[in-house]
């Protein structure tokens, strides 16, 4: 059983992408970010800092993750959090300079759609930057999980460069670009106490039925094996950085 909330789980998965990803959305004082699948808003509270006297909005699909953000966040003027589908939420037209997020844009139904109202939140000449899982030849966690339970790697809907790019292109951005950034997850101790973290992640404990916890523990331990070392279960970790920008001026596509 681990001693950490599941915040700080979060961050032990996804931790090593925030400098990499709020490098990419090359944020200045005064911007208005909107942060998409905030979770527990850690990007959320970075981008805000980084802003200066600008501010963060976190954004979520999930209220309960939204109202935890908004705990954590208590004394911070310029963050706030709203629950909302991204794909469907009425964001202020033009209400934001820069959208960001870690991980929180790979489960749209319809991406084209998702990332064009996503787009309407930015102003003329507002940018997007996005950490999209990669290839899952080059990520070990989704493999891993979906070893103990068939599906659990429901994270690869961006993973393919040359769609990802597509789709934003489609949505009715420019200058896109997609770029390789990895690095790598350490989970603490053996592969017991991996299977332990992990079974209990948030991400990973809506797959999980309770009446099958014990064969899933047992399944994450003997997958994560392969991946241990002196210092805890290594694991690659890979995403595509994704830039784009909202056109300066909207014109309609010609058909
Ligand atoms: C892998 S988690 C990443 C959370 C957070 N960005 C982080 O890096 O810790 C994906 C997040 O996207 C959110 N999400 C999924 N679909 C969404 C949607 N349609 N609109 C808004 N948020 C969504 C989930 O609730 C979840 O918090």
């Amino acid at each position: 059983m681990t001693t950490m909330t599941n915040a700080d789980q979060y961050e032990v998965i996804g931790g090593g992408f925030t400098e990499p990803l709020l490098a990419a959305a090359a944020i200045t004082t005064g911007d208005r970010i909107l942060d998409i699948g905030c979770g527990y808003g850690a990007t959320t509270r970075a981008a805000a800092l980084r802003s200066g006297s600008g501010l963060a909005l976190g954004n979520d699909v999930n209220p309960a993750m939204v109202a935890a953000a908004r705990e954590s966040s208590a004394g911070i003027p310029n963050v706030t959090f709203e629950a909302g589908d991204a794909q469907i939420h009425p964001f202020p037209d033009g209400g934001f300079d820069v959208a960001v997020s870690r991980f929180g844009v790979m489960f749209f139904a319809d991406p084209v759609a998702a990332f064009a109202n996503i787009g309407r939140a930015l102003r003329p000449g507002g940018r997007l930057a996005i950490a999209a899982v990669g290839r899952p030849e080059d990520n070990d966690l989704p493999a891993l999980l979906a070893s103990a339970i068939p599906g659990a790697d429901n994270v690869h809907a961006l993973s393919d460069p040359a769609y990802l790019t597509a789709v934003l292109d489609d949505a009715g951005f420019t200058e896109i670009t997609v770029s390789p950034v990895a690095t790598t997850i350490t989970l603490a101790g053996g592969p017991e106490q991996a299977a332990g973290f992990l079974s209990e992640w948030g991400a990973f404990r809506d797959f999980l039925a309770p009446e099958r916890h014990a064969t899933v523990i047992a399944a994450l331990a003997r997958a994560a094996q392969p991946f241990r070392t002196g210092r805890g279960i290594r694991l690659r970790s890979s995403a595509w950085l994704a830039g784009a920008t909202r056109p300066p001026s909207h014109h309609p596509r010609m058909p």
